[in-house]
């Protein structure tokens, strides 16, 4: 029986793809695999938005180089970020990859496969499959239109296509009638989801929709666009009871001139306001952002502002990056890369200390109260979830409670998770 593995980094909508992947590779009768040591085939899903992501994608084919040499009947295949239009420069570069196909092509990756005649059951394609988890990854919209200035997700991954309401229903419908408790829509820009489609359907429209599918607990949504986010969102999201207490809503630079650079289409005060108005109207919301530190030309008083921002809005969780210059990208093309990486790393901790002090006190809030999380499963004799708002919470005692909705009383905290012991 053919064997199996996927190496995946990147963001959700990689992890997205993965899983999809495996169920094809499933449904044709391949066995998973614990590593690459052992597999037939290898599928690399890759990520390239920073050149640290881009070093490992290098870093493992050429360790699959070495491993192809002592298995010749291994087969190793490509996809992700790292697959630009240059397929052809692709095959130069690493003939022992044997196909490149972008991410989410599924039908090349079918049409390969088939080719090679290599499965051992012929049942038609079979998506999406029982998946063991209680929360599942749907991907709503593929591609950006935005070209923020660093950013090279719009060059690999195209322009933005929207899936038909009715299909994300219909997924939906089925992953719930296989056990799925909790869903994360998923797109580069949720925010702009429909507007591609004939009859114009928004994100809201869909959270509706979704939100009457019986079964389904919990509606999550990610990435979102500060420009793009509407009232008419933050109205669904406070009246629809699935739609948890969550928002990502990566700021990128409190500083308007950095902004600007950067393409992002808002200003810090356009970008406070929106704050305002989600927190108004869901009180209990929790706020994820993204910061870029060492943008071209950022100078000490600019970073500054990115800094009192952060003090000021207080989010729960910051994921900071360095900037990282990205073929073909504006930015890439018009600035030089003039913040040193010493300067670079010492923005990068300081926002990072900062950011600990900050959730450490927001955690702190949750000691001695008793919170509602999904139990995704078991680590180290302790069952683990997330609340509503996403706090990843570890909880002693209780029978096995995986895909259950638990009540956990809080006893410990830390700046990334809570602890504590479940109610009866
Ligand atoms: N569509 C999402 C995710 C984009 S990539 C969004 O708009 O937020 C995820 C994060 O990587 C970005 O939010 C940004 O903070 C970071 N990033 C993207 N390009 C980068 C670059 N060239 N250097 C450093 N960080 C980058
Ligand atoms: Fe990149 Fe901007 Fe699109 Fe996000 S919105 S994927 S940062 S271009
Ligand atoms: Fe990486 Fe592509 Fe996602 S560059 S972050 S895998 S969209």
């Amino acid at each position: 029986m053919p064997r199996y593995f996927i190496w995946t980094i990147g963001c959700q909508m990689n992890k997205a793809e993965s899983k999809r992947i495996a169920s094809y590779l499933d449904s044709i009768g391949y066995q998973a695999s614990a590593a690459f040591q052992g597999a037939n085939l290898v599928v690399l899903n890759t990520c390239v938005v920073r050149q640290s992501a881009e070093d490992k994608v290098l870093g493992t084919l050429s360790l699959l180089k070495g491993l192809k040499k002592e298995h010749t009947g291994l087969s190793i295949l490509v996809t992700g970020c790292f697959v630009d239009s240059n397929t052809e420069e692709l095959k130069r570069r690493f003939p022992h990859v044997d196909f490149f196909f972008k991410a989410g092509a599924y039908s090349e990756l079918i049409d390969w496969i088939q080719e090679q005649g290599i499965s051992t059951r012929e049942q038609g394609i079979n998506f999406p499959k029982p998946s063991p988890s209680p929360c599942a990854l749907v991907p709503i919209i593929q591609g950006c239109n935005n070209f923020c200035s660093y950013c090279i997700v719009p060059y690999r991954r195209g322009r933005e296509v929207s899936r038909p309401l009715k299909e994300i229903v219909c997924e939906v419908e089925m992953l719930a009638k296989q056990g799925t408790k909790e869903i994360t829509l998923l797109g580069q820009n949720v925010n702009s989801y429909g507007h591609d489609l004939p009859t114009n359907p928004d994100l809201a429209d869909l959270l509706t929709e979704l939100n009457s599918i019986e079964n389904i607990s919990r509606i999550r949504f990610l990435t979102n666009h500060p420009k793009d986010l509407s009232q008419k969102l933050i109205g669904a999201m406070a009246s629809l009871d699935k739609v948890c207490e969550h928002v990502e809503l990566p700021v990128q630079a409190g500083d308007d001139d950095i902004l600007r650079a950067m393409k992002r289409g808002y200003s810090v005060e356009q970008y406070r306001k929106l704050v305002l108005a989600i927190r108004h109207c869901i009180p209990q919301l929790s706020l994820s952002t993204d910061i870029i530190v060492g943008f071209p030309g950022e100078t000490e008083e600019q970073f500054g502002h990115t800094f009192s921002l952060l003090e000021e809005m207080r989010f729960d969780v910051v994921h900071v990056a360095v900037y990282s210059p990205r073929p073909r990208t504006i930015a890439w093309r018009k600035y030089k890369d003039s913040v040193s990486l010493e300067v670079k790393k010492q923005r990068f901790n300081k926002i990072e200390q900062l950011q600990t002090n900050i959730a450490t006190e927001i955690n702190s809030i949750y000691q001695g109260k008793i919170v509602e999380i999904l139990v995704e499963g078991e680590k180290k004799g302790k069952w683990y979830g997330r609340t509503r708002n996403d706090k990843l919470v570890f909880s002693q005692g209780g029978n096995d409670c995986s895909g259950q909705l638990i009540e956990v009383k809080i006893e410990k905290f830390s700046p990334w998770a809570l602890q504590g012991k479940v109610v009866n």
